[in-house]
């Protein structure tokens, strides 16, 4: 008997995907952070390995009318609609290619303002299968607009080169335009799939979410939100274990570690900049939590199990050349693919991204955290905050004693990174090399290596 052919598929790493292809369309007026998120979601879901795309349409526009007034988005300007509608359907066509390719989300990044243009896409994307699922931004908080407008409208290559003051005025100009015609997602559209987010998450409408992997789109993006806020990252200090380039264990600090345990409520603070008190989390092991000891009582701390180090599994305990010498394929084969190769009875990097997505997911529902955990994991979220890819992330050289200040920006992460002073061994290691403590060379991607305050 032939057994059904399993309804879902996963992509390789666990996390299960349904055999749907989604365009994710932004819905809203300029300045109301559509790019942002469609820009954060994609960072988000090729971090988990789902293969996503932004597909912004101003881009497109841009190879014809690179610097625009606002006149141009008119209504009434018979040739200028023209354009921008040339504009949607290059975009749609390209995005409609790479689905064919196999891309799995492709986020179309536009203001879809009408109902004539959402109408269009979904069955253009109908005709080929692919569902559609739309992310409106409605926001009328004056403040945030402007900000929007100022922060980030005024260094697009819109404006490249003109007068702030002058590409301000003309962007709000523009905004007016696209007011005449803006149409809300609203009940005359209840037969699509919906998120629509107001006021920046104050307030969400969901509205017939299909299948796993829109929820889990949805999900992410409800509990966005863009208050100002940073996220300090720490190593433990140095333990006993790192000083006998042991991997994995449950080891206690060693006397330097100590030492950085002492000094990290001073260097916190400083980096802060004032006695406001963070929320801390560890992993459940000594060394994290025996680092995060002397932090002020304030600071409400809380271990996840989820931060644990990468398990080891058969290898935990040895030094590298232990592993080497009695398991040399497997060696090598972390080696050549030091992303997904998963210890023998322990974890791959691919799984410990899986792990953590709860932990990203609360990250971004969060303000101000410390977390302190362990070279693995803190590559793992780095890579999210910083874009690294899967190649480069597991070599990335994260010195013990170092405090790591990430904030999110509109565009891109902002990087700040405090050395304790305090030395430390090196646990970096090399490809092919089984020595205990090597110096990483320059070419090491070694994170702060631009020196304290360095970004
Ligand atoms: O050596 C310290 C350590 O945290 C080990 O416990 C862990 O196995 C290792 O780093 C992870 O780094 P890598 O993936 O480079 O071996």
């Amino acid at each position: 008997m032939e057994l059904p052919r399993p309804s879902k598929k996963t992509n390789g790493v666990g996390v299960q995907v349904e055999d749907t292809q989604i365009c994710v369309v932004m819905v809203g007026l300029p300045a109301r952070g559509k790019s942002l998120i469609a820009q954060k979601a994609q960072r988000y879901l090729r971090w988990l390995s789902i293969d996503a795309k932004v597909f912004n349409v101003g881009n497109y526009r841009r190879n014809d009318t690179p610097h625009p007034t606002a006149e141009f988005f008119d209504t009434t300007n018979v040739e200028g609609e023209r354009m921008r509608r040339a504009a949607a359907k290059a975009a749609v066509s390209d995005m409609i290619d790479w689905f064919k390719k196999g891309g799995l989300i492709g986020i179309l990044d536009a203001t879809n303002s009408t109902r004539v243009r959402r109408r269009w896409i979904a069955e253009t994307m109908d005709a080929h299968g692919i569902e559609t699922l739309y992310v409106e931004s409605k926001c009328d908080d004056e403040d945030l607009i402007m900000s929007n407008i100022l922060e980030v409208k005024t260094t697009s290559p819109d404006y490249i080169g003109q007068d702030p003051e002058i590409a301000a005025r003309d962007f709000r100009n523009r905004i007016r335009n696209y007011e005449k015609v803006y149409q809300t997602i609203d009940e005359q559209e209840s037969d699509l799939t919906y998120l629509k987010i107001m006021d920046v998450g104050k307030r969400v409408i969901i509205n017939r979410i299909q299948d796993y992997l829109q929820s889990r789109v949805v999900y992410y993006l409800m509990n966005l939100h863009i208050k100002p806020r940073s996220i300090w990252l720490s190593r433990h200090g140095e333990s006993e274990y790192n000083l006998g380039g042991q991997i994995g264990g449950d080891a206690d600090l060693s006397e330097r570690g100590h030492r950085y345990a002492k000094l990290l409520p001073e260097l916190v603070r400083k980096s802060v900049g004032d006695d406001r008190p963070l929320t801390v989390w560890t992993s459940t092991l000594k060394r994290t939590i025996q680092t995060a000891r002397f932090l002020p009582k304030d600071y409400n701390q809380l271990q996840w199990k989820a931060l644990d180090e990468l398990d080891s599994g058969v290898c935990d305990g040895m030094t590298y050349a232990e592993i080497k010498e009695a398991y040399p394929e497997d060696f090598a084969a972390r080696d050549d693919d030091k992303y997904n190769y998963r210890y023998r009875g322990g974890e791959s990097y691919r799984d410990v991204v899986i792990r953590l997505e709860p932990i990203i997911m609360e990250l971004e529902r969060s303000e101000d955290i410390l977390i302190v955990t362990h070279q693995a994991v803190l590559r793992c979220i780095y890579a999210y905050f910083m874009k690294k890819d899967q190649k480069l992330s597991p070599w990335l050289n994260v010195p013990l004693h170092t405090l790591i200040k990430l904030t999110p920006r509109a565009y891109g992460t902002i990087e700040e990174f405090t050395s304790s002073g305090i030395d430390a061994v090196s646990t970096w290691r090399g490809q092919g090399s089984v020595a205990k403590h090597e110096d990483p060379p320059a070419s090491a991607n070694t994170l702060g290596s631009a020196g304290d305050g360095g970004a």
